[in-house]
């Protein structure tokens, strides 16, 4: 019988991940169907019980439900648990079990754009919400020399380097600060919403000071290169937009609902024809 997987959010209809998924069921002859549903927050709960009753194999939950999904789960592994956030749920026979794969895909989509290990780099992360402390922990966590993260908003910049520093040398800069010192930084990654409508002309930070061999990044991909991205490789940076990111968490997730490896390849094409 067809397995249906699906993903929860508000609002969903601009979800590429039924595009990337299907194409690779297609690929690979898998009997399963992804499908996008609309859910509110106050249907959150009756979602999840329609899961169960229905038999549904997996979830990707996306904004605004991440953290609020977590009390409706019977397991979350300890990754997830410790990010305070889910984006995949697996339905083992009726018991649903969270995971996070965010941070995990984007960990990927760095190792291969670096080619080489992270114990030397000393990161700069810009913005401290959901998609920061997910990618920001998950970097942490394999080992960098050092994670300076900066925020408009410092108490929330704060709280994110006291879960950091269990992991790795960590400490709070103003947007000013990291502005006059960008020549520390070897990795710089965007991880707010500035550079995205309705904030496409904007800069997260001033890029004048960054050296041309810093590797900048943006947790963006529609646009496909942000403002922050174009400036970047005016400087002569290699730079690394968010599109791996997307395809590597939907791959990870893919293989626990699966048990296979996900063809990672034709996703990527299946999201690229979306976005022309
Ligand atoms: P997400 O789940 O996508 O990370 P979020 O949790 O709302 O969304 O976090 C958004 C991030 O972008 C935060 O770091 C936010 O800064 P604040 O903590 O100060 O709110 C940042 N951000 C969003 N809009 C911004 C703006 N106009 N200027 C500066 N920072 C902004």
């Amino acid at each position: 019988m067809k397995q249906i997987i699906g993903v929860i959010g508000d609002p969903i209809g601009h979800s590429l991940s039924p595009h990337m998924h299907n194409a690779a069921y297609r690929e690979l002859g898998i009997n399963m169907e992804y499908h996008a549903f609309h859910v509110k927050r106050e249907q959150l709960e009756n979602a999840l019980k329609g899961v169960r009753g229905l038999g549904i194999k997996g979830l990707n939950v996306t904004i605004p439900h991440k953290v609020n999904v977590l009390p409706y789960l019977d397991e979350v592994d300890e990754l997830a648990r410790h990010l305070g956030a889910v984006n995949t749920i697996v339905n083992e026979d009726g018991k649903l079990i969270g995971f996070n794969t965010d941070g995990e895909g984007y960990l990927q989509s760095l190792y291969e754009f670096i080619q080489g290990d992270l114990q030397t780099k000393r990161v700069l992360m810009i913005g401290a919400g959901g998609a920061s402390r997910a990618v920001t922990l998950t970097i942490a966590n394999s080992g960098v020399k050092e994670i300076i993260v900066t925020n408009r908003t410092a108490e929330k910049g704060e709280e994110l380097v006291k879960d950091c520093k269990k992991f790795c040398p960590s400490s709070f800069m103003s947007l000013e600060e990291v502005e006059k010192n960008l020549e520390r930084f070897d990795v710089v990654i965007n991880t707010t919403s500035i550079g995205m409508a309705p904030h496409l002309n904007k800069l997260p930070i001033s890029l004048d000071k960054v050296k041309s061999d810093t590797i900048v990044s943006d947790l963006i991909y529609t646009p496909f290169k942000t403002k922050f991205l174009i400036e970047a490789e005016k400087k002569g940076c290699r730079v690394l937009n968010g599109l791996d990111m997307f395809v590597y968490q939907g791959a990870l997730a893919f293989k626990r609902w699966t048990g296979i490896n996900a063809p990672t390849q034709v996703m990527r094409e299946a999201v690229l024809q979306q976005l022309e």
